[in-house]
């Protein structure tokens, strides 16, 4: 049986001690990977994003707030384990500036500068060793596959899960299992708990 580390939900990324930028994942996915990953007798590791769904009580779960934050916990966790799986949505932008009190609201425009934040699976994907493994998730509004395959091959996934463009923050995910060589290994359309035990069975299949 396997460690598997999850990353899952969105991260944040403040502008001011308030206000953040971040993205609708729900962290459903990560969870239901979870559950998916425990019956099938694994353990698992979730580092996850601010969420209000609550994992399963035998994941063992990290809380990170910013995409640096997951990308330590990450990378700390990463080498106790034989693959990582990530479904987190990180924040890919980040204000350049923080600014250390409440921005004052002004009758004029705000203009914030952002910058890029870490690539979580990228770092993990360099750091790989023969006997791990990876797999990613794509949620793409055009030219899915071919976004999905450069992903695959950037990120030096494993596999790819290719979402639906809806699946953020939905219950019910249509997903595409896409393996190293292009192929479409499995394809199915239901709930998150019946897509994760689909995404369990083919990563068991690697
Ligand atoms: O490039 P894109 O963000 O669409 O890639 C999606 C995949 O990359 C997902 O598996 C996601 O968890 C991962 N990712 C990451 N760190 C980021 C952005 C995406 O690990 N900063």
């Amino acid at each position: 049986m396997a460690r598997i580390l999850i990353t899952s939900g969105p991260t944040r990324q403040y502008l001011d001690p308030i206000r953040f930028l971040s993205n609708a994942s729900s962290g459903r996915m990560g969870c239901a990977l979870a559950a998916a990953a425990l019956d099938a007798g694994h353990e698992v590791v979730v580092i996850s994003g601010p969420v209000s769904i609550s994992y399963p009580a035998a994941a063992e779960v990290i809380a990170a707030v910013t995409t640096q934050e997951m990308l330590a916990a990450a990378v700390e966790q990463f080498p106790s384990c034989d693959g990582a799986i990530g479904v987190a949505a990180p924040c890919d932008f980040a204000p350049l500036v923080v600014a250390g009190e409440k921005i004052k609201k002004t009758d004029g425009n705000l203009t914030l500068e952002l910058g890029d934040t870490p690539d979580i699976m990228m770092a993990l994907g360099k750091m790989k060793q023969e006997h791990q493994w990876s797999v990613g998730f794509a949620l793409e509004t055009e030219n899915g596959r071919a976004n999905a395959l450069e992903k695959l091959r950037r990120k030096q996934f494993d596999l790819i899960v290719l979402n639906a463009a809806d699946a953020m923050g939905s219950e019910v995910n249509s997903i595409n299992v896409i393996d190293g060589s292009g192929e479409s290994v499995r394809k199915f359309s239901g709930s998150k708990a019946d897509a994760a035990v689909a995404i369990i069975e083919e990563i068991a299949n690697l």
